[in-house]
């Protein structure tokens, strides 16, 4: 497999750079190590290789509490020592995305990348659309990377891109973030948020016996590896829980999902891999 370490440092431009926490380097390392052994082990196997951010933002971030610059998620996609053939990207804010679209055009002319901007959950079939086509003697295999800030994350998203698709996910589930904070509110208020995250508009018919948020976080959680597993994904791999490095408290999960066997050995391969060099941080 091709060397790669997924945390670049960049020089500043003057563009949009959002600040991020210190634990999105952990992210960024589990996305590009992930993203690398995907394309380093399947470019001869397949003949177009897909990578889709549906949340993509502003291409670099600032870590708060070392002020390193670095490149964010779609960024270090387009940097893999064997890119991808296609990239789609969609973001919603319009500064973010202008900067996005700005750093991808200035340093990665060659790439075939497209750009939509606004909410992926409305424009879902616009991304779906740009995914090149495919069919026999012209295969083709993706990988999307799912990063929201909270459950804002329709799960028809993730069942429009998923559905009869060689598709494999890197989600980031809110859990910690969100639905441990908002859990009572969610509760009382019946969320639509939630339904929709979960397709499920009765979801508190099964939430009756759940005594605390962490019950919630686990029944989130399972109900989404059930639905993955509805649109044909192998039994969900172990989750990586990312924690606050202050008080150790859990953030979000990183689910991944695949079609295909391979594809959780690798995720489970690369985690071994990156726990070892995130120890080192
Ligand atoms: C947690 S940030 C992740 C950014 C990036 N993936 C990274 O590596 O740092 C979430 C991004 O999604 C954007 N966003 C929020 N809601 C969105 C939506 N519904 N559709 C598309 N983008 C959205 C935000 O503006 C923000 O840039």
């Amino acid at each position: 497999m091709s060397k790669f370490d997924p945390i670049i440092d960049v020089e500043e431009d003057g563009l949009l750079t959002p600040t991020v926490r210190r634990w999105s380097e952990e992210k960024y390392s589990l996305l590009g190590s992930y993203a690398n052994i995907f394309t380093t082990s399947m470019c001869k196997k397949w003949n177009q290789l897909v990578y889709l951010d549906l949340f993509a933002g502003a291409g670099y971030a600032r870590i708060k509490s070392t002020n390193r610059l670095v490149m964010s998620s779609s960024l270090i996609a387009l940097s893999l020592p064997v890119p991808f053939t296609k990239y789609i990207l969609c973001e919603e804010n319009k500064e973010k995305f202008d900067a996005l679209k700005t750093r991808v055009s200035r340093d990665f002319p060659a790439a075939d990348v497209t750009l939509i901007h606004g909410d992926v959950n409305k424009k879902v079939w616009e991304v779906k659309r740009s995914i090149p086509r495919y069919g026999k003697g012209n295969t083709l295999l993706s990988f999307s990377f799912v990063d929201p800030f909270s459950l804002n994350l329709d799960f028809n998203t993730i069942k429009v891109l998923g559905s009869r698709m060689n598709m494999d996910f890197l989600i980031l589930l809110a859990l910690g973030m969100d639905a441990n904070r908002n859990f009572k509110s969610y509760l009382l208020n019946n969320s639509s948020k939630v339904a929709k995250f979960i397709d499920d508009d009765f979801w508190t018919k099964k939430t009756e016996n759940l005594i605390n948020s962490s019950d919630f976080m686990r029944f989130l959680s399972s109900t989404y590896d059930d639905n993955m597993l509805k649109l044909g994904y192998k039994e969900a791999a172990d989750k990586q829980i990312v924690r606050s490095h202050v008080k150790n408290l859990s953030l979000y999960h990183l689910a991944f999902y695949s079609k295909h066997d391979l594809g959780n050995q690798f995720w489970n391969d690369m985690r071994k891999y990156t726990d070892k060099q995130i120890s080192l941080f």
